[in-house]
């Protein structure tokens, strides 16, 4: 018998709350942004799985390949019973780790944690049918707040797949894994997905799709500010915007106002303006190399014991445990 729980750790006004209080501090800021959490409503998250499978939208195809290669070696090396994921969304590349974990006959329960209680939804439910015995723990939760894990029994391996440990700015990344460090106990471990530094075009390319659905996941954050603060911005009045910032190495996505203009944001009692060509900034992508990751896992306590990279050294898979 396979069970499915869904929990929410973050109350519904929890989430209202933390939306005002980001909108608030984003669209008073200059430079204007906002944090990219905010994308994954159920549209988000549909355009999301739209995105992987885009011929640009490299990054996906190259986990998935490094995944099959490494996942038996991965089960074997880490012989997890519990199987914790950050960012699951539809947890489908996640499937090659379940698989391998099943075949080594360790796996009971798998814990996939995310903001979008509808992915979870979608996920689990296939998940629950495709996995007798399986127990399936999901968690609406933000993964940057201290974890809350279910008492399942040990070792656990947390999986942070898609390079979504990119989308947080560096020191909310220091912060993020020195909590994740705390969170593990003594044979737990850590795998990683990390999107490398390549070619410009290839990096651009990924985020600026021929066929525009990026530029449809990015303008949804505005869909996301309007249903839930009454906001009335036309995201027709915005161009989606991809680009390298060659310093810090990462892809910024921004929305740039096509025209002067003044959206009224009723929930948080703003009026916010944008001059003509004026950017929000939507989202960072940090792209990675393998000393300034091991580095960064370094100084949070964690030692990194494995590197695998697709055949073209595209994406990065890393396994890191504790350090003592
Ligand atoms: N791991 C999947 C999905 C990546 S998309 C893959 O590799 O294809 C990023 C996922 O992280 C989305 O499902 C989004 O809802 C979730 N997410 C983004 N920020 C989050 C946060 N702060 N806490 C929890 N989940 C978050
Ligand atoms: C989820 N995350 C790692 C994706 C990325 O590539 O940064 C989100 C995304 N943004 C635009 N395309 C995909």
């Amino acid at each position: 018998m396979s069970t499915f729980t869904l929990t929410r750790q973050l109350p519904e006004d929890a989430t209202y709350a933390a939306l005002r209080a980001d909108v608030w501090t984003g669209l008073t800021a200059h430079p204007k942004w906002l944090p990219p959490k905010w994308f994954y409503d159920a549209r988000g998250s549909e355009l999301f799985e739209e995105i992987t499978r885009l011929p640009e939208y490299y990054p996906a195809r190259a986990e998935r390949a490094v995944l099959c290669r490494e996942s038996s070696a991965i089960a074997a090396e880490t012989g997890a019973r519990t199987l914790v994921e950050l960012g699951s969304g539809s947890s489908e590349k996640t499937r090659l780790l379940i698989d391998a974990l099943r075949a080594a006959g360790t796996l009971t329960d798998y814990v996939p944690v995310d903001v979008s209680g509808s992915a979870l939804q979608r996920a689990g439910r296939v998940l629950h049918a495709d996995y007798p015995g399986l127990t399936v723990h999901a968690l609406v939760a933000d993964f940057t707040v201290r974890l809350d894990l279910p008492p399942t029994a040990g070792p656990r391996l947390v999986a942070f797949l898609g390079s979504t440990i990119g989308n947080l700015l560096p020191t909310e990344r220091a912060a993020f894994l020195s909590s994740l460090r705390a969170t593990l106990r003594p044979g737990d471990a850590l795998l990683l997905g990390t999107d490398l530094v390549k070619d410009e075009q290839l990096l651009v390319a990924a985020y600026n799709d021929a066929s525009g659905v990026t530029a449809d996941f990015n303008k949804n954050v505005l869909a996301v500010v309007h249903r839930e603060l009454g906001a009335d911005f036309d995201p027709d009045d915005f161009d989606h915007v991809a680009v390298w910032n060659r310093e810090q190495e990462w892809i910024e996505m921004r929305l740039r106002a096509r025209t002067a203009l003044t959206g009224t944001i009723p929930a948080v009692g703003l009026a916010v303006r944008f001059a003509e060509g004026e950017e929000l900034r939507t989202e960072v992508s940090a792209k990675f190399r393998e000393p300034g990751l091991r580095s960064e896992l370094a100084d949070a306590g964690l030692k990194l014991t494995h590197w695998w990279t697709d055949s073209e050294g595209r994406f990065a898979l890393s396994l890191a445990q504790p350090d003592s």
